[in-house]
């Protein structure tokens, strides 16, 4: 197999620290990590740099929230012996490189990153109007670039900033490198398809919105939470048919429900032999199935934080040297290198 000739592809993703994940994290992304464990190099980082681009003004839960993303993670199968987990600010490279290429990035680049306008408007409690956020793309260029990375797995909202990262990089060797050997590759975008995940009103499942299931729920809270659920809006009396495929129920089964179950919703769905009770008990046995593992694995270090703690240090100590060996060659390649040539003892240079 050519893996075992040329080294593995470089995986590197980032996720903000947002406190607690629930599902539609663990679907939109966790889930798409952890499988790539096996068949990349994989770099995980809690992005809490990022998350100051926004939360500048309340700092407090930054630190709690990274431990718990981190929780989440490792329960969810992260592996610190298959992957390098870390925390962005513990790698103070990143914020070098950012500052370097944020000398070589015009203004109109980052003006026309489709979040950048999109959040200014939609996030109105927020003055969002700094110079953080504008560059906030590029310091996830620099995320990326200071490991060199190959692919770098995304939902749909970030292929604009993997896009940017490419043509930042593109500058860079052009300014820096020679064409025959450039100092960064251009990293591909790798889009996780991610099912549509409904939250328990029906929209996408989202923690503004507080309509989430976090990995963390308790089988109570679950099967509470489903009881919430909205449903087919046209399945009004027991009697009734219903459509599973207009259903945020029915999409849930869709997603976690093996071949049986699913027959079982369509089947009885449509024919108003099943109550929306007994089919949101299904979905949440599914459910609670995934979960409980989950739950198990994250008690381990919930019991004993030290070892989260040993894990993301050994992980941030792993990166910071691939990030500081990076650094070495770019400032090299800017006639930036912290060597200088130094003159002899009398200060005549032979
Ligand atoms: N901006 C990403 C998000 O909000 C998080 C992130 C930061 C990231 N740096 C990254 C993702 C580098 C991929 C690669 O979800
Ligand atoms: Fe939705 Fe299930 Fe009720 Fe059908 S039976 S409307 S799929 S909850």
């Amino acid at each position: 197999m050519p893996s075992r000739v040329n080294p593995r592809q470089r995986v590197l993703s980032g996720m903000r620290p947002t406190g607690r994940l629930h599902l539609g994290n663990f679907v939109g992304a966790l889930d798409n990590w952890v499988r790539m464990q096996d068949q990349y190099e994989c770099f995980f980082f809690v992005a809490d740099w990022h998350a100051l681009t926004t939360d500048y003004a309340a700092t407090a839960q930054i630190k709690e929230n990274s431990m718990e993303v981190v929780l989440d993670w490792l329960a969810a199968g992260l592996d610190p012996a298959r992957c390098v987990m870390f925390v962005q600010s513990h790698v103070p490279q990143h914020a070098e490189l950012h500052l370097l290429l944020s000398m070589i990035t015009p203004l109109g680049w980052l003006e026309r990153v489709p979040t950048y306008k999109e959040q200014r408007e939609n996030i109105a409690e927020k003055d969002l109007g700094t110079y953080g956020f504008l560059g906030y793309p590029v310091l996830q260029s620099a995320d990326i670039l200071i490991y060199k990375g190959d692919v770098v797995p995304v939902g749909e909202d970030q292929v604009p900033h993997v896009e940017l990262t490419r043509e930042i990089a593109r500058r860079f060797n052009m300014f820096y490198a020679d064409a025959h050997s450039p100092i960064f590759p251009e990293p591909q975008p790798l889009l996780t398809h991610a099912p549509k995940l409904p939250g328990t009103d029906g929209r996408k499942m989202s923690k503004s919105y507080g309509n989430t299931i976090l990995l963390t729920d308790p089988e109570p809270a679950v099967r509470q939470k489903l009881k919430t659920m909205v449903t087919d809006p046209a399945r009004v009396r027991r009697t009734d048919p219903g459509e599973p495929d207009v259903c945020p129920v029915g999409d849930l089964h869709k997603i976690f429900s093996d071949g049986d179950t699913m027959l079982r919703v369509y089947e009885g769905c449509r024919s108003a032999g099943i109550g929306c009770i007994e089919c949101k008990g299904w979905a949440a046995d599914a459910l609670v199935s995934i979960l409980s593992p989950m739950q198990e694995r994250r008690k381990k270090y919930e019991d004993n934080p030290r070892l989260a703690w040993d894990i993301l240090e050994a992980g941030s100590a792993r990166a910071r040297k691939i990030a500081s060996s990076t650094m070495d060659h770019v400032r090299q390649a800017m006639g930036m290198s912290l060597e200088y040539e130094r003159p002899d003892a009398d200060g005549a240079g032979r």
